[in-house]
């Protein structure tokens, strides 16, 4: 049999002209082998889109796993910063377990996979002396890897320098098998020591050829100016394209004429950058009075000069954010609004920034794409385009990873009666 799986009169739309087509695509172990306007042949399983969207799927380029489902344990976060996050999941995770991190990851990466997600980049603390959320972490990656793809980030998440031992932990983190190294300039002692964090970063990058994803000024103290360093590590490198630098809150609090500045730079660098918009609307702007800053990083431009911009949904349920579902249309919905990005081709650009750029920052793009030759791995949504797909935030109709249909929603119905007579 030449395929596998057939999808009949699905719609594929192109990200920019919004040109759509009808096609049949035809799935050979695991791989998108067809895609034409009618194919001839046969297979004894077929589904019918009829017309419905065929997206690549969702890509969380940004989430904690290992913090995942503990909100409240041990206590809730009443000042909801950053900072009593930080020292909440320390008192929590004196208690964590392989079994406990595991448990709760694998139940968040079945809730992501029903809504379309298929590819997760997950930071593990590896300030915790055991290693405990790296090691449940990198036994899961292996664990799903037929059905969803999980990259590991080895996050010192106190800092590399916070503590004397921070700096070995995390080397031992990558020769375990950490896929990105990941730091936390902002919270180092010292901005020199910040500094030093991010030299570091690269060094080890370097030395076990890995990515980098560092969480780089979330603050809004408009002086944290991590971000040049990076951008400087990666021009001096020439390794942009392998660095990301999430967060960049305090971004959004430079003065313009710095800002436009650095704009410059980060051109130059060709970093990639991960915003996450439902986290640092509720985390940043909590020292403030009013105006209340919205505490997110400069998305729309970094959109506007070309340089690749993806949303992250960071926390769900746990010290920093006890809230979410992991969906990332609620994500990028929040991303439109506090991004400002709510004219036509900037929804669109949301929503690519929770697909397409996800995949370019996790360098899956070999793999990623409704396109023959890929992995057969896309969703299915009942709406009519990118546009509504953010507006109405379904659960895809089908998602399909590998080539096999992993999950079916059906959408809720409703019945609408002025009469009020339901007899
Ligand atoms: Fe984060």
């Amino acid at each position: 049999m030449t395929y596998d799986l057939i999808l009949r009169r699905g719609r594929l739309i192109t990200f920019d002209t919004e040109d759509s087509q009808l096609v049949d695509i035809g799935i050979k172990d695991g791989l998108i082998t067809a895609i034409s306007p009618n194919l001839r042949e046969s297979t004894h399983q077929e589904i019918d889109l009829a017309s419905k969207l065929v997206s690549p799927p969702f890509v969380e380029s940004h989430i904690h796993l290992d913090s995942v489902l503990t909100a409240g344990e041990p206590r809730w976060n009443q000042s909801g910063t950053l900072f009593e996050g930080i020292q909440i999941w320390s008192d929590r995770k004196r208690e964590i377990t392989i079994e406990d991190v595991k448990k709760r990851a694998l139940t968040m990466l079945k809730e992501q996979a029903a809504q379309g997600i298929l590819f997760v980049r997950t930071h593990a603390d590896v300030s915790e002396p055991q290693l405990i959320a790296l090691q449940a972490l990198l036994e899961l990656r292996d664990e799903v890897k037929d059905w969803i793809t999980l990259q590991v980030v080895a996050f010192p998440q106190d800092g590399i320098y916070s503590n004397s031992q921070n700096e070995m932990l995390l080397e031992k983190a990558l020769e375990m098998g950490a896929d990105a190294v990941g730091g936390i300039p902002h919270y180092e002692l010292t901005r020199d020591l910040g500094v030093l964090s991010v030299k570091r970063v690269f060094e080890l990058a370097a030395k076990y050829n890995r990515l980098i994803d560092i969480h780089c000024d979330e603050i809004d103290d408009e002086q944290s100016r991590f971000l040049e360093v990076v951008a400087a590590e990666a021009i001096r490198t020439k390794i942009g394209n392998r660095v990301t630098a999430s967060h960049t809150t305090a971004f959004g609090s430079y003065n313009n004429a710095y800002a436009y500045k650095l704009m410059g730079f980060l051109q130059r660098a060709q970093i990639n950058f991960i915003a996450n918009p439902l986290i640092n609307i509720t985390l940043q702007g909590r020292t403030d009075s009013y105006p209340k800053r919205r505490g997110v990083t400069r998305v729309k431009e970094l959109w506007q000069n070309g340089l690749n911009v993806s949303f992250g949904h960071d926390c769900v349920q746990d010290p920093w954010y006890s809230l979410g579902t992991g969906s990332m249309l609620d994500v990028a919905h929040m991303g439109v609004h506090i991004c400002h990005m709510t004219g036509r081709q900037e929804v669109n650009a949301c929503y690519q920034m929770v697909t397409n750029n996800g995949a370019k920052t996790l360098h899956i793009e070999d793999k990623y794409g409704v396109e023959i030759g890929k992995s057969a791995s896309l969703i299915v949504l009942d709406e009519r385009d990118y546009y509504d797909a953010i507006r109405i935030r379904n659960q895809p109709r089908y998602v399909i990873s590998q080539g096999k249909i992993i999950a079916s929603t059906i959408p809720a119905t409703t019945n609408f009666s002025l009469t009020g007579n339901w007899i």
